[in-house]
């Protein structure tokens, strides 16, 4: 099982991710998908250092940033001094009263969770949502491979930014990216050895459907073909 001290040392380098088009479109997608209205109380759960939860600030939401790891929402914190933050694990009962939410996301992080609790979340995050409103999770599924969202992110910035652009960028942040292929490799790893499982390709569907969401939207790809993103409304 990956440790807090695993994810301590991810996060140090973890917001090099901000660079990344492929990740950049995966925060828009979520967002869009939100059809965020001024002032909605939106939970986002697994919102390590914040950076879904501030463009949904940005777009007028008022997000609720729910993670097990302090250092993650320490650096979404520093990023956002009034950000809301809740240190909590999803594998528990929800620190939240019933109805309590507009809107829920949740990106990436699901995927991190033991298979046995993924259930009892989704029927936590129905508790916490008011009636009508929507839910959007995305995950990696179970062939994702991090190499295929770094060759869509140089061919998408060659056209951007130009050869030289990338290779200097390259350059400046290869310890970062180095660390991070590294860290995505442990995932990995965790993953072979059971303990660690990554989504089906309709498993998020089901889940949505089997905790009671209603209008459950077929698979988006996203996140360079590696994610996959569904909605549901309560
Ligand atoms: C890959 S990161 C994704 C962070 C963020 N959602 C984003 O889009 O960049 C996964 C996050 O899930 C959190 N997480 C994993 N298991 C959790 C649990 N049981 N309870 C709460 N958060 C959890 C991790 O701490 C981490 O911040």
């Amino acid at each position: 099982m990956l440790d807090t001290k695993f994810w301590e040392k991810y996060f140090e380098v973890y917001d090099v991710l901000n660079l990344v088009i492929p990740y950049q479109e995966l925060l828009r997608n979520i967002a869009d998908e939100l059809e965020i209205k001024n002032g909605e109380r939106i939970l986002e759960a697994g919102a390590g250092t914040g950076n879904l939860a501030i463009e949904i600030k940005k777009r007028g939401g008022m997000p609720v940033a729910l993670d097990n790891i302090q250092e993650a929402l320490n650096i979404y914190k520093k990023k956002d001094p009034a950000a809301i933050i809740v240190l909590a694990d999803l594998t528990e009962k929800l620190p939240f009263v019933d109805n309590e939410f507009d809107k829920i996301c949740s990106n990436n992080t699901i995927y991190a969770v033991p298979r046995k609790y993924r259930e009892q979340i989704m029927k936590e995050f129905y508790r916490v949502l008011k009636p009508g409103g929507k839910i959007v999770i995305a995950n990696i599924h179970k062939e994702f491979k991090p190499i295929k969202i770094y060759l869509a992110h140089i061919k998408q910035d060659i056209k951007k930014t130009g050869l030289l652009g990338v290779i200097i960028k390259g350059i400046k942040l290869m310890v970062p990216t180095i660390k991070m292929f590294y860290y995505n490799a442990k995932i990995k790893g965790e993953h072979k050895t059971g303990d660690f499982d990554f989504l089906e390709f309709d498993e998020q569907k089901e889940l949505l459907s089997n905790a009671g969401f209603r209008n459950v939207s077929e698979n988006k790809s996203v996140y360079a073909q590696q994610g996959i993103l569904n909605s549901g409304y309560k």
